[in-house]
């Protein structure tokens, strides 16, 4: 299963919303880090209080996905995080992602994992270098903040992800926007952005919509690679990601045809 997250200028929570859910999900997951603007997950992450080694990254798995095996090419190019949970960074600068030229073979690598994968794809439009990854995605989870102008931008950013991507596939994405909001006020976020996108072309698209709690400790806690499972677990952070994932998990359970309009709905 491979889920893509992804986000736009101005709504930051990508990076950190993909590693809460991968690490909420209750068996083995991997974090890949493939946002072209440059990767933050090798600066960030501690486990047990180390810096991750420099390789491997996400170009790592993109040069075993050029050659003959790539079925588990991202699992074998990953580092532990904790006892459930691998990463697979990127590189820190723009300029090396710059390289891969190709994001087909990636894409491919990720969607015939044996482990599910949440890939950080950073902000996403049509002429990303990662549309390919989006287009290859079970879900595209769109990470906004709940305020009025990251609003109006992310109800641009799922009408035209949802045209573009049924082209890219020939049928229908599946689209899950996710808000950055608090434990008190992220279920009346998202009825409230709910109204917003009732409307639109997105809406046939919209699988579900969710929220994840800001909760800056817990993010410490998770990138020093403390265990989801043990008191972490009690966080707002790891509790709103629980619900993600019980969400993502019943989306998963429904044939992709039955969940979602037509791609000539959103080409229209
Ligand atoms: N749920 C959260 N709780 C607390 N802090 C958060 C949360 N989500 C994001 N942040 C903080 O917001 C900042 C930006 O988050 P993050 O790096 O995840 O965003 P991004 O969309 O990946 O940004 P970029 O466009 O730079 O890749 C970080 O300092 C991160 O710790
Ligand atoms: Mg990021």
């Amino acid at each position: 299963m491979l889920i893509a997250l992804c986000g736009d200028k101005g709504a930051p929570g990508v990076t950190t919303s993909t590693l809460a859910i991968a690490s909420a999900w209750p068996e083995a997951a991997i974090v890949v880090e493939a946002s072209p603007a440059g990767g933050d997950l090798a600066i960030r992450l501690r486990p047990k209080g180390s810096v991750l080694p420099e390789a491997p990254t996400v170009l790592s798995v993109v040069t075993a996905s050029r050659g003959a095996d790539g079925t588990d090419a991202v699992a074998n190019h990953s580092h532990v995080l904790n006892s459930t949970t691998r990463v697979v960074p990127g590189p820190a600068s723009a300029e090396q992602f710059s390289n891969i030229g190709d994001w087909a073979p990636l894409a491919d690598a990720l969607g015939r994992s044996s482990v599910p994968v949440f890939a950080d794809l950073g902000h996403l439009h049509a002429a990303s270098a990662t549309i390919a990854v989006a287009a290859r995605a079970d879900l595209v989870v769109v990470v906004s903040r709940p305020d009025m102008p990251s609003v109006v931008r992310v109800r641009e950013r799922l009408i035209r992800a949802a045209t573009h991507l049924a082209r890219m596939r020939g049928a229908a994405p599946r689209l899950f926007p996710l808000l950055v909001s608090t434990s008190r006020h992220g279920q009346a976020d998202v009825a409230d952005l709910g109204a917003v996108l009732a409307e639109t072309p997105a809406r046939p698209f919209l699988v579900d919509a969710g929220f994840l709690a800001h909760d800056p400790a817990a993010v410490r806690r998770l990138q020093a690679g403390e265990e989801p499972a043990g008191r972490l677990a009690r966080t707002a952070l790891m509790r709103t990601a629980r619900t993600v994932v019980d969400q993502i998990e019943r989306i998963a359970k429904v044939p992709a045809h039955a969940t979602a309009g037509s791609a000539s709905e959103a080409g229209s």
